[in-house]
């Protein structure tokens, strides 16, 4: 019998690195790899397309509800607060998902596109504002991360004051480390007291259409839809939208597009999800019961994880199977299935939006450092920059521009 290999320690500082080496050695391993996800914490990882396939779509074989792993979980592990079962639709199978699920796509479907392109520029704005008279900025902490806190906290009907609180909860339990159970405390906290002001007095904004959908959630479901949207829109699109930043600072061929030059701003948002994509390991499942897969014995109630950054490494390089499925160079970073996000129309306006805004405010940014020598947060779910220092003439944005939110 051939030894087992040891586990991949997707918790280790040289993941945020290197997480190509470490796809690598989960890959070694076959289509499904043994990694941990914080000490002691394991996990089986799927790097192969097909089997990733098999594992989003089986919902009979795969469940996302974690409740039976939890009980093997330490208290206080730093993966509890993006891995912990709470009532909405990440977490729920079958007809519960369904109910869930068509709450958020309604909720959504009342956001119109131009109201969230207005609201986009009104954050840019407002953020150039900030730090434009200085000429240089770091472009994840004073850009990506807060305009996504405002952009939220204005479809929920909240004051801007109240974004940076919630940037840096939602910023504290991504990285999964000593703060991840601060930061989840923090994040509840903040939903719970915004639902209990939409439900004495109702507005025109995301949580007030969800207290009043004919679904009828309780206040409770409603809290974790809201939790729901924040904990996957927030940190993926500000690390899209930051991700993409970088490129597009780096390579020449982009920076001229914005003055009328080749290649629009969608190319580097498709190179990011083919290359960085921000939401790297994630789509967690749990085996309904012990199951031989891809090779692997898989045994219930310890983490399926699909990792959607080497699914898009590796893609192209699979073996062509025509007879299942021809060879395939596609990313999967909105995932497949009942899962797959249903909020990716949404996120690429945001996204080609808030960039080329902030181009036309200031066309003459330039990176202080090369791309290279760009270093990347820890933990084992996302990829996302530190930090992107850039430099640009002092530049004052004046006031509300026509066809911005007020
Ligand atoms: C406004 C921004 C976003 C919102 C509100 C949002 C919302 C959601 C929601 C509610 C789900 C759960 C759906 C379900 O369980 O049925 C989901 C799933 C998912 N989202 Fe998004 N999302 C956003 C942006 C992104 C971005 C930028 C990415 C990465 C490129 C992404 C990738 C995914 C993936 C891979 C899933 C599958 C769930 C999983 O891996 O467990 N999303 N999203």
């Amino acid at each position: 019998m051939s030894p087992v290999p040891p586990a991949v320690r997707l918790w280790e500082d040289g993941f945020a690195r290197d997480p190509y080496r470490y796809y690598a050695a989960l890959r070694a391993q076959g289509a499904v790899g043994r990694a941990e996800l914080a000490p002691g914490v394991a996990a089986y990882v799927v790097t192969e397309r097909r089997a990733a396939l098999d594992v989003l779509r089986d919902t009979r074989t795969f469940s996302h509800d974690p409740r039976p792993w939890e009980t093997t979980v330490a208290d206080g592990s730093p993966v509890l607060g993006m891995m912990r079962w709470r009532p909405n639709a990440l977490f729920a199978d079958d007809a519960a998902h369904v109910r869930y699920r068509t709450t958020l796509i309604d909720m959504f479907d009342r956001v119109e596109p131009y109201d969230l392109r207005a609201r986009v520029h009104r954050a840019v704005r407002v953020l150039v504002a900030r730090f434009g008279p200085r000429g240089r900025a770091d472009l994840v902490a004073e850009f990506a991360r807060p305009l996504m806190a405002l952009v939220f906290n204005s479809l929920f009907g909240l004051p801007d004051s109240e974004g940076d609180r919630l940037g840096r909860a939602l910023g504290k339990l991504w990285e999964g480390g000593a703060g991840a159970a601060e930061g989840e405390a923090e994040s509840a906290a903040y939903v719970r007291e915004l639902v209990a002001a939409k439900e004495e007095r109702p507005g025109d904004d995301l949580p007030s259409w969800l207290l009043d959908h004919p679904a009828g959630l309780t206040v409770e479901e409603v809290v974790w839809q809201v939790f729901l949207t924040l904990g996957a829109g927030h940190e993926p699109t500000a690390n899209l939208l930051s991700n993409a930043l970088s490129r597009i600072l780096g390579n020449p061929d982009y920076r001229s597009t914005l003055t009328g030059g080749a290649r629009p701003v969608t190319d580097a948002v498709t190179e990011v999800l083919h290359h960085e994509t921000p939401l790297a390991n994630y789509g967690i499942h749990y085996a309904r019961a012990p199951v031989s897969f891809h090779g692997t014995r898989i045994r219930p109630a310890v983490p399926v994880v699909i990792s959607y950054g080497a699914l898009a490494h590796f893609a192209g390089q699979e073996p062509a199977d025509g007879a299942r499925m021809p060879r395939d160079a596609s990313h999967l970073s909105w995932s497949a299935g009942p899962h797959t996000c249903p909020v990716t129309r949404h996120t690429l306006l945001i996204v080609t939006e808030a960039v080329e805004r902030l181009m036309q405010w200031l066309p003459d940014l330039e990176p202080v450092l090369p791309r290279e020598r760009l270093s990347w947060r820890p933990g084992p779910f996302h990829r996302s920059l530190t930090a992107l220092p850039v430099r640009f003439g002092p530049r004052s944005p004046g006031r509300r521009q026509p066809g911005e939110s007020a």
